[in-house]
């Protein structure tokens, strides 16, 4: 898949959004962003797609009754740039199974630690106090579990600090490199989800999450 399209989901700063603009200008991800969508018309991830020319949209999620309303608004905004992959970057809504079900296998998100270990929020806090030498970053396939999904790569360091600060300014690191390369393999068809199966140049990867603690 040649030029291929893909939509960023954010709610906020955006670095991730920000390195996947420079990797496509450096023809390091052989695509396009076709759309940047928030739910937040705050979030500073919007002024950075608009100053790199990507179309954006503000879905409001206050403004709807239930999840489905607001991902059913949010398949109808996407029909109209036909994305071949959504990349959910730092997007602070769960997803709805209805919506996972419309974008089955054209779903990533990035997480920031090694999963299975520590889902949902406030990971580099957690880490910290468990004590844990090794942290890191997930990225996988969405299914309707939370932070669950079968897991395309992962990427970690060894802890140094004791600052939340510090150790999310380096995960943050290894995420801006890690993103933009999994966002290419999937683009040039060498990654693919099949059933709960991840398949990496047709062969059935398998990572179970590390736990190098
Ligand atoms: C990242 O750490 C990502 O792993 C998590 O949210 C954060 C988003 O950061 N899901 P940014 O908005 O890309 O700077």
């Amino acid at each position: 898949m040649t030029d291929f399209l893909f939509a960023v989901f954010i709610s906020g700063n955006g670095s991730n959004l920000q390195a996947m603009i420079n990797a496509v200008k450096e023809k390091k991800v052989s695509g396009k962003i076709c759309c940047v969508l928030s739910n937040n018309e705050e979030a500073y991830g919007l002024i950075r797609a608009k100053k790199a020319g990507i179309p954006t949209e503000v879905i409001n999620n206050d403004d709807f009754d239930n999840r489905e309303d607001f991902d059913n608004e949010m398949i109808k905004v996407l029909a109209k740039y036909e994305p071949d992959l959504i990349v959910l970057a730092g997007f602070m809504r769960i997803l709805s199974p209805l919506f996972v079900k419309v974008y089955n296998g054209k779903l990533l998100n990035i997480h920031p630690s090694l999963l299975p270990k520590y889902p949902g929020l406030n990971t580099h806090e957690r880490v910290l106090e468990s004590s844990d030498k090794v942290h890191g970053i997930t990225i996988h396939f969405v299914d309707d579990s939370i932070d669950g999904g079968p897991i395309c790569a992962q990427s970690s360091l060894k802890i140094n600090t004791s600052s939340v600060v510090e150790l999310e300014d380096q995960i943050h690191k290894l995420e801006h490199e890690l993103y933009p390369k999994v966002i290419n393999w999937f683009g040039e068809g060498l990654l693919k989800l099949s059933g709960d199966k991840v398949y990496f140049d047709g062969k059935e990867l398998i990572i179970k999450g590390k736990d190098e603690n």
